[in-house]
This record gives C-alpha cells, structure tokens and sequence, in this order.
C-alpha cells in the first residue's frame, strides 16, 4: 500500500501539479526539505522533528505536536521572526535579517513562500501529546566546570584512553621528531633544550607580544620561531605547527591556565580582554546566537549528535573525527561562526585571539588537558 502511494505520488510529481492534493503533499514535501537543508532552515541543527533519524537535538523544544499546540498565525510568526513573540528568543528569524550582526549578506534566509510551505508542514505535526517550552534562561547561570572531555561518548573516551588505537599518538610521534630534529638547524631544541625541560610553555597563551603588538596563541608562537630555524612555517594550520602544539600541550598537561598581563602592557590586555567578553556576548550570524547562549545557557542540550559543553578551551589542540585532522582552538571557534551562518573571521585574526582570551580567563583554575579526541 505504501508503496503503491508513493508510485502514485512520484508520477504526479514527475507530471507536476495535476490537483490540489498533489499541490498539498507537494508542498509539505518541500516544506521538510526547507526545514532540513542546513543552508536553508537548519531547524533539525535545534529541534525535534518527527521522522527525522538520528540523535533528536534539544536546543530548542520538540516540534512534534506543534501543530496543535499553535496557531497558523502564532506558527508564522516564531518562523518569520520570534522576536516579536519574546525579544530575546534564541529561535533565529528566519524571515528577517533587521538587527542581525557579522552577516555575509543582508537578504531574509528564507522567502515568505519558503515560510509558508514549512508552516504547512508544521500545520500537520498533531499527533504528539502537547510539549512544554524549553527553559530558555533569562538570565545568566552559573558558569559550568566540565571540560570537553566531560561530554566524550564512553566510546571515544575508550579511545582516547588507549595509545594504540588513539590517532593523536602519531601526532604527538610527529612533533617529537621536529622538536628534536635530526637537523639541528631545523630544531626546536637548539635554542629550548630537552622537551622535560619545557613543560609550562602551553598553559600562559594567549599572551600579549610587545613585539607585534598584538595577542599571540601557541600555534602563531610556533609559527614565529619556526622562521628562525631551516624550516619555517607559514600556515597556523600547518601539520606540523599542530604536531609541535599537540606536543607542548601534552607536556603542560594538569598545569592550571593562569594568565596574568605583564605590567609594562596591562592596559592593551585588558582591552584584549574586555572585547573577547563582548564578543562572546554579541548575538550574530543567521541564527541570531551569541556563544553565551549556546555554551552558558543551554549546556547539555543537544545539536544532532553533539552535547553543547561549556566550550572550554582546556583540550586543545584537538583531533576531531569529522575533519579527519588535528586542528587548533582557533579553527574550532571558526567552526561556531559557521554553525551560526555568520561571516567567519580569518585564521589568526585578533577578534579570535581576543575570544581565546576571554575562554582561558572564563576557564581560570581549569587545567590543561590536550590533546584530545572529538567527534
Ligand atoms: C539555533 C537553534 C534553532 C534553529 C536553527 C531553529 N529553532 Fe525554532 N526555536 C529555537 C528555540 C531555542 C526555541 C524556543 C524559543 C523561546 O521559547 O524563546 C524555538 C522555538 C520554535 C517554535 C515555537 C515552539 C513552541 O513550542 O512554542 C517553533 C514553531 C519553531 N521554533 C520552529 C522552527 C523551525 C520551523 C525552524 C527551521 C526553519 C527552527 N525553529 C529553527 C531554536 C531554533
Ligand atoms: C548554536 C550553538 C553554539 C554557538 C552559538 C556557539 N557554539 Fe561553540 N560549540 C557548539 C557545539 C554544538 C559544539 C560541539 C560540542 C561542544 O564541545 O560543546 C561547540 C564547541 C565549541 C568549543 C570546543 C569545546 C571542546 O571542548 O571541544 C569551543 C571552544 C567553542 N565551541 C567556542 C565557541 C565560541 C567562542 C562561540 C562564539 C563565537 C561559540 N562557540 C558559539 C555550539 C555553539
Ligand atoms: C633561534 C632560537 C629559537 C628556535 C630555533 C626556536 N625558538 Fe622558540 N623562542 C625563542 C625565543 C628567543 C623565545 C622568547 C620569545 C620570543 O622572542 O619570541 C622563544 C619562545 C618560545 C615559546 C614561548 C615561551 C614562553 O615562555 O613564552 C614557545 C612555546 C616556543 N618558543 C616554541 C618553539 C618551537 C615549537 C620551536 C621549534 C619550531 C622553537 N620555539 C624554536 C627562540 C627560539
């Protein structure tokens, strides 16, 4: 039977629109796709939807049910722009880009017909019993203390606990072999010494450079001394910026990050600072989320297969298995400007330095424990 209406459904399809039940279905065909295309409504980054596969997210309440629950007017309106309906709502608008920050472009992500087909579908979701709002906190909690690890699958933590089968070990293998280079004039060693003797370096970035007169992290400092040595590198992305981080990190390992402005730069330090705390703040991008929102407000909720977490930076650099590759906090946070649809900034640029300092400062106490294994 079932696949009899779908034989029925794909012809009216392919002979397009012949009655107004084929322009119904078709419609909340097109209404899914909308709501799961992440490039358009992205809504399953945040919600439950019925007959979607997979870990459900949690960000923002079940929409199972929701057609019952709200009205036609109520539902377009949350889509358009909930703003309306609670100002400071973490649903995005979707059909208005007025007060939007660091966006790429200034149209409304999705059309006003685009609208109305996902809330034809929504229309439809009825047969859920009735949920309740999500929490959604108004004011500030309690920073958590759970590093990243804290949120490893029992899998991966497995994994990480076991040399053999974790992927870091080569890395760290790797950025062994270049500390101590068997070409001395490639070598990290030929002016710090033996690596035992080096074990503080990855806990004190980032720190302000008197030199360059601006903030530096672990990788920009590789990068620096790399241009000392035979060898130097251009890329903060480098494999072997990332082995040589990898490397330092381990060795700082259970250090505590402890951060102090020397006295002749305090003042420039603590406008780093003060704006990598705006910045954490500052609602931006398609989604209309400031990082507060996701990794103070809603820790422990879920975004498809991932656990927001406080997003500390303690385990840095890490391997994470859908890049398939060692990468450094700087593209992590890359990653989260991507995640909100917003203009991502460019490797190494100051607003990211001024974010990593206000996570080390948020983080203060923690310890350091990278390199470790993501998803
Ligand atoms: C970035 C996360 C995020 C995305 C993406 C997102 N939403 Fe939401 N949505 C939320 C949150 C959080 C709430 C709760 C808002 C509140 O209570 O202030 C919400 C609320 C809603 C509500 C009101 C539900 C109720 O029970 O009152 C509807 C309807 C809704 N969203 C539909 C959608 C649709 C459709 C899409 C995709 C086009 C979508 N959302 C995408 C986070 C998101
Ligand atoms: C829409 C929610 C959301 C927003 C907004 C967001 N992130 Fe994230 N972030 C995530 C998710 C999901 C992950 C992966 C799971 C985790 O580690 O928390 C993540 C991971 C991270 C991590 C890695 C933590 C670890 O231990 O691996 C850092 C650091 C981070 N985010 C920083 C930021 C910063 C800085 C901002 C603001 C520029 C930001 N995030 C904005 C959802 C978000
Ligand atoms: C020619 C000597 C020289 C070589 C080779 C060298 N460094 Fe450095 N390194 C320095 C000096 C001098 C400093 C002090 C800060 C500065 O001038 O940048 C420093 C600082 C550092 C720091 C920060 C230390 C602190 O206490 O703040 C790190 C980390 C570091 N180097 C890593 C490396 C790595 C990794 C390599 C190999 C790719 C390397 N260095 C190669 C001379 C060198």
């Amino acid at each position: 039977m079932q696949t009899m209406q779908w034989i029925v459904f794909s012809l009216l399809l392919t002979l397009g629109p012949l009655s107004a039940v084929a322009q119904t279905n078709r419609s909340l065909d097109e209404g899914m796709e909308i709501m799961t295309q992440k490039q358009l409504g992205n809504c399953a980054a945040c919600h439950e939807l019925p007959g979607i596969q997979g870990t459900a997210s949690n960000l923002g309440p079940s929409l199972k049910g929701v057609g019952a629950k709200l009205t036609r007017e109520t539902l377009t309106q949350w889509v358009k722009d909930g703003r309306v309906l609670r100002p400071n709502t973490l649903m995005p608008p979707f059909g208005n880009s007025g007060g939007l920050q660091k966006l790429t472009d200034k149209r409304a992500l999705l059309t006003d017909l685009q609208i109305q087909k996902v809330v034809e579908t929504l229309m439809t979701w009825r047969s859920d019993p009735l949920q309740p709002l999500s929490g959604v906190a108004s004011e500030r909690q309690p920073i958590q203390t759970q590093s990243g690890n804290a949120f490893l699958s029992p899998a991966m933590l497995a994994m990480q606990n076991d040399p053999m089968a974790n992927p870091i070990s080569l890395w760290l293998d790797k950025g062994q072999a270049l500390w101590a280079s068997a070409d001395p004039k490639a070598s990290c060693a030929q002016c710090h010494g033996p690596l035992e003797k080096n074990k503080t370096l990855a806990n004190q970035f980032p720190k302000w450079s008197s030199n360059l007169k601006k903030l530096i992290n672990l990788e920009d400092q590789i990068v620096q001394c790399s241009e000392k040595t035979s060898k130097p590198y251009k890329n903060l992305e480098d494999p072997d910026v990332l082995a040589l981080s990898a490397l330092l990190h381990q060795q700082s390992n259970n250090q505590t990050i402890l951060l102090r402005p020397h006295a002749t730069h305090k003042e420039e330090w603590q406008k780093e600072l003060n704006a990598g705390a705006e910045l954490f703040m500052q609602r931006m991008g398609r989604m209309n989320l400031a990082c507060t929102h996701c990794h103070d407000q809603n820790i422990g909720k879920k975004m498809q297969a991932d656990i927001i977490s406080p997003g500390h930076p303690t385990g840095f650099p890490i391997f994470k298995m859908n890049w398939q590759s060692m990468g450094s906090i700087d593209r992590r946070i890359r990653a989260c400007y991507s995640g909100v649809q917003a203009d991502i900034p460019p490797a190494g640029s100051r607003e990211l330095r001024q974010l990593e300092l206000f996570l080390k400062m948020r983080a203060e106490g923690l310890s350091i424990e990278g390199p470790s294994l993501r998803r």
